[in-house]
């Protein structure tokens, strides 16, 4: 398949021999999260955001697996790489606890575990964060933060904000505030808060309507609930505030910069840690390294996963806990296959630009989307390629998502209207335009 002519062609969907897969993944499968039948043929062609299913049908896929495939598929700046190596068994190692390399270890001939903390931690560095516990999953990542902050704190409360999700672990979703099927009936984390979350980029604390400043004049919400004298809730108790930069399952909620200026102020008062949580904002997805790069506040960790291929939590060595064993994961650093890919996809971040495309390409999907007189969309939004249109209604979010995919076009529902659109990183100006058009035309077709 040749990227820079390929076309998007459905005949049916989901085909007969997608129906058939499903049927056959489902005879064994745990009920989960299924968006709509899509079957990847794995061994059809595949270039970018071009892919084909098992039906031959091929498809524009703008959920990138939902972040998880930053470079969409078959990209040459990992595979070509991946290629030079024949893979060894065990192909999966065990974690942190297990030192690798090939070749000169001060010059391996491929990226393993320590290169990708290595530039990891490069991408931290503004923040004073040198030091990683990689893990296997976003999940992880979050609980280990969680263990991080309690450890170096000693305090017993943590504070989330209204629309969260952080995962689907014991102590992960004890943090969520979004759609109550993530917590109902789990035992949860005691001590957790909440606060609204702010989603108007543009809002001051005159025009806040999230809540979390009453007005101009009353303090904010969270300054109320901590307040030495009069608050509920003890700020030396605080061990850490978590926040998405931008709310990912939520609706792709963009917070202003008075909101964030405020929480950054509240933690230099009281010092508990911050934690931003960027597991779907992170990895050039908004055209910034990680989300937080563009708002007024240092974090003190970070968590990635998703595109990075493993769980990582990413701190300073002061804040991580240094007796042994109070952190540790046998599969931690996923198998050598994924510390590769990680490591190559912040590489061709760098070496490509991809930054640079992500906001360019994104401006020019909402410049596109702009120009059109759409029915029943109340918003559209986004930075980089973190981008969203939000609906009248969820049901008409949900009937644009499968006329999209009727149409040829993956995309994705978050928060209860919004539809989320996430191309990979290296989208070219064609592929936007295909994208902006399918989208328009499923839009027309759910009015
Ligand atoms: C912001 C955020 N945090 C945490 C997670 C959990 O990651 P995982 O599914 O890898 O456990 C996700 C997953 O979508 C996420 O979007």
């Amino acid at each position: 398949m040749d990227r820079a002519t390929a076309t998007v062609s459905v005949d049916s969907f989901p085909g007969p021999k997608a129906e058939q897969r499903v049927e056959y993944h489902h005879r064994f499968a745990a009920p989960s999260t299924y968006v709509y039948e899509f079957v990847w043929d794995t061994l059809a062609d595949a270039a970018g955001p071009f892919v084909t299913d098992v039906d031959s049908n091929v498809l524009l896929d703008f959920t990138s697996h939902v972040g998880a495939a930053p470079l969409g598929y078959n990209n040459p700046k990992i595979l070509d790489r991946m290629a030079e190596f024949d893979l060894v068994d065990p192909l999966k190692i065990a974690g942190q606890d297990f030192y690798l390399s090939a070749g000169d270890p001060t010059e391996p001939a491929y990226p393993g575990p320590a290169e990708l903390m290595d530039l990891l931690t490069e991408t931290t560095e503004r923040y004073g964060l040198d030091t990683v516990f990689l893990s296997n999953s976003g999940a992880e990542a979050v609980e280990n933060a969680m263990k991080v902050c309690y450890d170096a704190s000693h305090g017993k409360y943590g504070v989330t904000f209204e629309g969260a999700f952080h995962g689907r672990t014991l102590g992960a979703l004890s943090l969520n505030r979004s759609k109550e099927v993530y917590r109902r009936r789990f035992p949860e984390i005691h001590g957790i808060h909440e606060v609204p979350y702010c989603d108007d980029r543009a809002c001051t604390r005159a025009t806040c309507s999230c809540g979390f400043f009453p007005n101009a004049e009353t303090p904010s919400q969270l300054r109320r609930m901590l307040d030495p004298e009069s608050g509920y809730v003890d700020p030396a108790d605080v061990a850490y505030l978590i926040l998405e930069p931008v709310q990912g399952e939520g609706g792709y909620r963009f917070p202003s910069d008075a909101f964030v200026e405020e929480l950054a102020a509240l933690r230099e008062e009281h010092g508990f840690l911050v934690i931003a949580d960027e597991i779907q904002s992170g990895m050039g997805r908004t055209g910034e390294f990680w989300a937080v790069d563009d708002y007024p506040l240092d974090p003190d960790v970070v968590c990635a996963a998703k595109g990075l291929r493993v769980g990582a939590t990413v701190a300073s060595s002061e804040t991580f806990p240094t007796e042994t064993s109070r952190l540790s994961s046998t599969w931690g650093a996923g198998d050598i296959a994924d510390a590769m890919q990680g490591a190559l996809t912040i590489e061709a971040i760098h070496d490509h630009d991809l930054l640079a495309n992500a906001t360019a390409m994104g401006d020019l999907f909402l410049e596109l989307l702009g120009e059109r007189e759409l029915p029943n969309v109340l918003d559209a939004r986004g930075k980089g390629l973190m981008l969203a249109v939000e609906f009248d209604s969820k049901q008409r979010r949900d009937d644009v998502v499968d006329a999209a995919v009727q149409r040829g076009l993956l995309t994705l529902g978050c928060g209860t209207r919004t539809l989320r659109v996430l191309p990979p990183l290296d989208v070219t100006e064609r592929e936007i335009t295909m994208g902006v058009d399918l989208l328009a035309a499923a839009i027309e077709d759910a009015a």
